[in-house]
């Protein structure tokens, strides 16, 4: 295990630009791989988890030429993939393992499907469900991987997600392409990232863009993609904390993606007095991206509702950290997801929060943090999980904090952000 150990910074300043959106990434790949013809991508986010979906599609038959941040996909068409030999190995990657199972039980074959230690212990049922109402055979192990596919022909549903879930909705939505002669719907509690069915819409697929009900018609064929990757906002979020919170700090991130339904973060940001200026803005591909220059500011608590929960989950652990250093007490609610992520992330940015002295308690479905506008003390080990964005968390933390943190296990940010710590560094004033 690596211990990385980031000391406190004066203030964050400089030009950044992180790497492509990691959701995007996959999407990319896997859509890519079930096209008719070449597909070119830039701005692929490469790390584990993405290196992982080129590792899939290319188990499956189709030829990915990976050159940097460039890939080219060449695509099967929508009922070509082929059983590899061997179990696909979907890593750590939830979002690969949950959208490629909606392709799968659509392809002739039987396919099985594997992961890591903790996409293990992360829930498959809430795919399986549907899936197998769509007339797919699905068989998991006690709810979880190894997961085991007999696709054919589907037909078509409408379907309520029982918890607001991306991954859920886009693994029916990749299956509605394959199911009968109707629409396939997703009745989603609250709306969520909607990268699935903007990218579908853009290689030819009839998409109902309906917010909350998004709906797919079977597909004859995809045009392939010729897409730019905007930067990951996820990966952006760690340096729009220091900036904000670390006094005389002046930093600018450049083509970072503002989708709408992937920045309530920002929102949040904003809402406890952040300066965050939007600019540039641009559509890459069906995407939406912008530079964003981010101004040190006096932050107050703030609390996230539930239905804001899909919009910043994977931030929600930075969110603790902010709060911890805004005036005031801040409350997340109706977020139990955060507890069958790549951790349970409401215990482990617990236990990475306390020993830097944030007031941080938890809850079933959250936590409630008293914030003190003031740096925290950090100066201790702490231990992520064996989870990126806890990782990240943990590096902000100890740039921000007094005393700095060590951090064990840090390599495991190389799931979406290889360079984190480099990055980092980069723009720590000491
Ligand atoms: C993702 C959706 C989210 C998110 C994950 C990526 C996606 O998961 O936490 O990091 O790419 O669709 P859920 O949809 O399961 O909440």
């Amino acid at each position: 295990m690596t211990v990385v150990a980031v000391e406190p910074a004066a203030s964050v300043r400089g030009d950044l630009a992180v790497p492509g959106d990691k959701s995007i990434s996959h999407r990319a790949l896997l859509i890519g791989a079930i096209a008719e013809g070449e597909s070119s991508i830039s701005g692929l986010g490469v790390s584990e988890d993405v290196l992982a979906t080129v590792d899939a599609v290319r188990a499956l038959g189709a030829e990915v030429d990976l050159d940097g941040v460039e890939a080219r996909v060449s695509g099967r068409g929508l009922r070509g993939l082929v059983v590899p030999e061997a179990p696909i190995d979907c890593g750590n990657a939830g979002t690969l393992l949950r959208l490629l199972a909606g392709i799968l039980a659509g392809q002739a074959g039987r396919f099985e499907l594997v992961g890591d230690e903790s996409l293990s212990r992360r829930p498959l049922e809430r795919i399986a469900e549907p899936l197998a109402l769509m007339g797919a055979r699905v068989e998991t192990t006690d709810g979880h991987a190894p997961l085991v596919i007999e696709g054919g022909g589907l037909r078509p549903v409408r379907y309520e997600l029982p918890v607001a879930s991306a991954q859920v909705k886009s693994c029916v939505l990749l299956a509605g392409l394959y199911a009968g002669d109707g629409p396939t719907v997703v009745i989603e509690p609250v709306p969520t990232r909607d990268h699935t069915e903007r990218m579908l819409e853009g290689a030819g697929a009839r998409v109902a863009r309906k917010p909350g009900a998004p709906g797919v018609w079977p597909a004859e064929n995809l045009r392939p993609l010729a897409l730019e990757i905007p930067g990951d906002c996820s990966s952006a979020a760690p340096f729009l904390v220091a900036a904000s919170v670390l006094s005389g700090s002046d930093l600018r991130l450049h083509g970072v993606g503002i989708n709408p339904t992937r920045i309530g973060f920002l929102a949040v940001l904003e809402r406890m007095g952040a300066r965050v200026a939007v600019f540039n803005r641009r559509s890459a591909s069906e995407e939406p991206a912008a530079d964003l220059e981010i101004a040190p500011a006096e932050l107050v608590g703030t609390t996230v509702r539930p239905e804001e929960v899909p919009l910043l989950v994977d931030e929600l652990p930075l969110f603790a950290l902010v709060a911890g250093m805004a005036r005031g007490e801040s409350v997340v609610s109706g977020a139990t997801e955060l507890r069958v992520k790549e951790s349970d992330r409401i215990e482990t940015v617990k236990n990475v929060l306390r020993p830097l002295g944030i007031r941080i308690e938890t809850t079933h479905d959250g936590f409630r943090v008293r914030g003190v506008p003031s740096r925290p003390k950090g100066g201790g080990l702490v231990n992520p999980g064996g989870d990126h964005r806890i990782a990240m968390l943990a590096g902000v933390a100890g740039l921000v904090s007094r005393e700095g943190v060590r951090i064990e296990g840090a390599e495991c940010v190389g799931v979406s952000f290889p360079d984190f710590f480099a990055m980092l560094e980069s723009i720590a004033v000491r």
